[in-house]
């Protein structure tokens, strides 16, 4: 078995509406609901095994219900990661029409979202860059970094960024490299990587071999990997994955992440369960291994990654 970890994300945890391809619809979208269903997956988690929590400030009430948990339940042994840099503005509207999210990238964004994040201190083990870019210049902004620095330098954390769209890897390469004061700055690099899009495979190969941490989200395409109508062009890859969840007795999910897992062995692939089934069925993914042929066989399916990113850019907030 590889040493990859199962860590939970929660994008979808913290509020009413999520770009996924949700099949199921939730039964009741008040916040009372989503906050004590919040609580119930997160010790569900930590009691099958999940020490990695990942969440963002954009997260709805992600990050503060992860926060009021820990305060209830500090756990010596939990490793927890959060990012600044884009703020949600849908205010749990649920006809909300414009960008749930918006993003800033500066300095005061920074040191506004690190006042509340710090609170997760001493679980949190990882600040990350939410999406970083080279549009946003956060990447060239030296008193961002120069601020990440003190940071790491002041509580130990190590520095991350996540990334997404069609520069994953040049942003992985460059930002891999970014020294301050002599020292390489990121240790922790959250990417986008599932059956569909495989296009950072050899960076990330080579991130790992240099010790860094991957963290790969998004390992189910956002839903994409699932029989669905709207996506009859993955069938034939939703069938192998479907005759493989047969063969190894776990649901379609478990097969995705599995393959991540054994495909690329990165320390860890967040599941992005909304539910308690969900998580129980994520977690099988760590009970099996697929065999080289199965591996190469699934990942003839990748997709070129514009046709991946645009296909991800028309997801609709539900
Ligand atoms: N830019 C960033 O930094 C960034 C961006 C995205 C994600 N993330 C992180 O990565 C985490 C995971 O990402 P994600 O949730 O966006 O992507 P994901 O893992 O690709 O998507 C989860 C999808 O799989 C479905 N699913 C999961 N388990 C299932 C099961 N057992 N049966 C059927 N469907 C199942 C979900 O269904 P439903 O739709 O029905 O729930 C959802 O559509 C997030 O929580 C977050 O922490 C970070």
């Amino acid at each position: 078995m590889s040493h990859t970890q199962i860590g939970l994300g929660l994008a979808a945890i913290g509020r009413p509406q999520y770009i996924n391809l949700r099949q199921e619809t939730d039964p009741d979208k008040s916040e009372a609901f989503y906050r004590k269903r919040a609580f119930t997956i997160l010790s569900f988690a930590y009691d099958h095994g999940i020490r990695h929590f990942d969440t963002a400030p954009s997260y709805g009430k992600g990050e503060e219900y992860l926060q009021q948990w820990y305060r209830n339940n500090p756990f010596k042994d939990l490793s927890l990661s959060t990012k600044w840099g884009y703020t949600y503005v849908a205010n749990w509207d649920l006809g909300y029409s414009k960008p749930h999210e918006i993003k800033e990238h500066s300095k005061n964004k920074l040191k506004e979202q690190w006042e509340v994040s710090k609170h997760l201190l001493p679980a949190l083990k990882t600040y990350q860059i939410h999406s970083a870019t080279f549009e946003s210049g956060v990447l060239e902004n030296r008193e961002v970094l120069q601020e990440l620095n003190n940071i790491k330098n002041k509580t130990g954390l190590k520095i991350g960024l996540s990334t997404s769209g069609i520069q994953q890897n040049e942003i992985l390469k460059y930002a891999s490299q970014i020294r301050i004061d002599g020292e390489l700055l990121f240790e922790s690099f959250q990417v986008t990587y599932n059956l569909l899009e495989l296009s950072t495979h050899e960076m990330l190969t080579a991130l790992i071999e240099k010790g860094k941490t991957i963290i790969i989200k998004e390992a189910l395409a956002n839903g994409r990997v699932f029989r669905n109508e709207g996506y009859g062009h993955y069938s034939e890859l939703v069938t192998l994955m479907e005759n493989l969840s047969e063969k190894y007795k776990v649901s379609v999910d478990a097969i995705g992440l599995r393959f991540v897992m054994d495909h690329l062995e990165p320390a860890l692939v967040l599941s992005g369960a909304s539910t308690k089934i969900q998580l129980e069925q994520n977690l099988k993914a760590l009970k099996f291994k697929l065999q080289p042929q199965e591996l190469d066989q699934l990942k003839r399916y990748a997709v070129d990654s514009d046709f991946y990113w645009n296909e991800r850019k028309n997801l609709e907030w539900n």
